[in-house]
């Protein structure tokens, strides 16, 4: 008799969750005889996501439609957990898989565990061991590992992190960052077709280095966005040789104080956020990325380029440890520094380029598949 198919229901609701799961979709639907792949967005994020769908031709099978303007952790949580919980009763998958630290993540998985169905966490052992910073995210990734059957961990430092926490070895796969599978996979399309950017159309990053930079953290809001803004205006005032280029998150709390402190600037574009191939082609032409975001910090290393950390810790030290990431904090002073640093210094720059990327080899999806081929239904 055939083995009975996997079901598996692969969740997620933000920008980095649906570009880190895309691979895992696509090779869990290499292998329809083994695996019944059904995806359930919350739509957490709602524009952010729909562009990274069809780039990456995911099909949803669920929507559970909880976006609302500013929302709340709380209002978001309980919508994520009663509108969930209604697919696992109707559906009864095998397994749920979620990734990373977001609301979705931690309340799916949550969901999940009462209806006694295992869960495997795609980016699991993160950890900055500050409980507010990321917040809420730390939390979230801490609750999501005792939550879960499977972890796959993407280093060797988050496996050291999940066995200090007394997680089972047997339950933790070590399999890369599916973030860099994403990056290849878009990378190698758009660099043979290049895409259009209406809103930069003209500029030459030849003639003038660019500078990406995104922000868009909790912790950050306020003071520490203010102070950013404050050092991109320095580095914008000053420097003759920078086009700085800033998708603004949707965030309401981010568009409230960017607009207003760096709008109108010479050589400052603050566009939309792009969609994910169009972003990979500008990280491309970047000289270097300003960034509060943790997938940025491992998707410029896999380019040899500098990934300047505009937060006060990170739980990817591994890229701080190569010397291909920099923590440069929220300081304005520190901001512009390090960038005229990097701008003048030509060798001080070429040391990013002879560093390994410790995230992965773009290899991750099929490491997470190869181990829920071998994972037993009943196991939770
Ligand atoms: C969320 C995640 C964060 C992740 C980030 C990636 C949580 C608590 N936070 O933060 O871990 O790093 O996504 O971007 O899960 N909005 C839109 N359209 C969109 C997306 C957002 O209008 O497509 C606006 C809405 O007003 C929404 C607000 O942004 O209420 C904030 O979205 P939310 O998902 O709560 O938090 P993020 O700051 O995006
Ligand atoms: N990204 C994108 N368009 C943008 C900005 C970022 O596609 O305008 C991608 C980026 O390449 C990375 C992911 O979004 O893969 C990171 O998402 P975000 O910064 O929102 O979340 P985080 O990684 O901080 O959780």
């Amino acid at each position: 008799m055939p083995a009975k198919r996997l079901q598996v229901l692969v969740v997620f609701g933000t920008r980095p969750e649906a570009i880190k799961l895309a691979p895992v979709i696509r090779e869990l639907r290499r292998f329809p005889n083994r695996f019944r792949t059904r995806v359930c967005i919350t739509s957490q994020h709602r524009h952010l996501l729909e562009p990274i769908l069809r780039w990456f031709r995911i099909p949803v099978h669920h929507d559970l439609d909880v976006m609302r303007p500013s929302q709340e952790l709380c209002g978001l949580s309980s919508l994520v957990l009663t509108r969930f919980h209604e697919v696992l009763a109707a559906q009864r998958p095998d397994v749920v898989l979620v990734q990373g630290d977001t609301t979705t993540a931690m309340v799916a998985a949550l969901a999940a565990f009462y209806h006694r169905v295992p869960v495997g966490h795609v980016e699991a052992g993160l950890r900055t061991l500050d409980r507010y910073s990321p917040f809420p995210e730390e939390i979230n990734r801490r609750l999501v590992s005792h939550l879960v059957t499977l972890h796959f961990a993407p280093t060797h430092w988050s496996r050291d992190n999940l066995l200090k926490e007394g997680i089972l070895r047997r339950r933790i796969v070590v399999t890369g960052n599916t973030v860099i599978d994403a990056f290849f996979q878009t990378r190698g399309r758009v660099m043979r077709l290049p895409p259009e950017i209406p809103e930069l159309r003209g500029l030459d990053f030849r003639a003038r280095k660019l500078i990406v930079v995104t922000a868009h953290r909790r912790e950050n809001f306020g003071q520490g966005l203010t102070d950013i803004c404050r050092g991109i205006r320095r580095l914008a005032c000053e420097r003759e040789d920078i086009e700085i280029v800033f998708p603004v998150h949707p965030n309401p709390n981010v568009r409230a104080i960017v607009h207003p402190s760096l709008g109108g600037m010479d050589h400052v574009h603050l566009i939309e956020p792009l969609d994910y191939p169009r972003f990979v082609w500008l990280l491309s032409q970047a000289y270097l990325a300003l960034s509060d975001s943790g997938g940025i910090q491992e998707e410029m290393p896999a380019l040899k380029k500098p990934a300047l950390v505009m937060r006060d810790n990170t739980e990817r030290p591994e890229g701080v440890k190569a010397g291909v990431c920099k923590l440069v904090g929220t300081s304005s002073e520190k901001i512009f520094r390090t960038v005229t640093h990097l701008l003048d210094d030509p060798r001080a720059y070429a040391q990013f380029a002879r560093r390994p990327n410790p995230f992965g080899d773009g290899k991750a999806a099929q490491r997470v598949v190869a181990a829920l081929r071998a994972f037993p239904p009943s196991a939770s």
